[in-house]
């Protein structure tokens, strides 16, 4: 397998690869066309990997991860880590979280919905730190004032030991 930066051909399989993640389980996000969302995210402070597998009908996208680096003091974020469901469990979203640690460096944020159990685990087992919790899109959600929300994001921090043993 091997980790590179996306290029524009990417595009169009990394979007099948999101819609079938959500198809498979995180489809409780609001309603849209997902595919269409990443090259809008495309400046020069963005980042996107892909994690590619040489199969047997030929090279395929197995997951995929985004990263944002503005200009201090804005901290690093890891934003979004897809693994294909065909793919997951073998270690490709741990290896795309390193190669975007190892990209983002100290000081790395990662967020997640609360409700979002197994990615929650995921980042906790990699000794990822919450350090908030914030609403996300919708008002409903702000106005709810509940922390516990299932529907706000948590975000945690990449301890710097812990980024010292994911880098390697
Ligand atoms: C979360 C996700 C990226 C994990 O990728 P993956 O390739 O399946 O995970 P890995 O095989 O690399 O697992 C690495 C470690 O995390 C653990 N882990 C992964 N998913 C887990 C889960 N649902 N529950 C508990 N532990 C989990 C693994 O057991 C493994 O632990 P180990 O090192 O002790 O064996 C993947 O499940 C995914 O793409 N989910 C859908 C999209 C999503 O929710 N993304 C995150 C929010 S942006």
């Amino acid at each position: 397998m091997e980790i590179r930066a996306a290029t524009l051909e990417d595009l169009t399989p990394v979007g099948e690869l999101l819609v079938a993640c959500l198809n498979a389980g995180v489809g409780w996000l609001p309603e849209g066309d997902y595919s269409r969302n990443i090259p809008y995210r495309m400046k020069p402070s963005y980042a996107l990997f892909v994690a590619e597998r040489n199969e047997s009908r030929g090279k395929v996208i197995a997951g995929f991860v985004e990263c944002v680096r503005e200009m201090p003091p804005h901290p690093p974020e890891v934003s979004n880590l897809f693994v294909h469901p065909a793919f997951q469990g073998q270690r490709i979203g741990l290896e795309l979280f390193r190669h975007a640690v190892r990209y983002c460096g100290l000081g790395t944020l990662v967020s997640t919905y609360a409700r979002n159990t197994s990615a929650r685990k995921f980042f906790e087992g990699q000794g990822c730190v919450e350090v908030g919790r914030a609403p996300t899109y919708s008002l409903t959600d702000f106005m709810s004032g509940r922390t516990d929300d299932p529907n706000w994001r948590i975000t945690y921090v990449v301890p710097q030991d812990r980024i010292a043993a994911l880098v390697g």
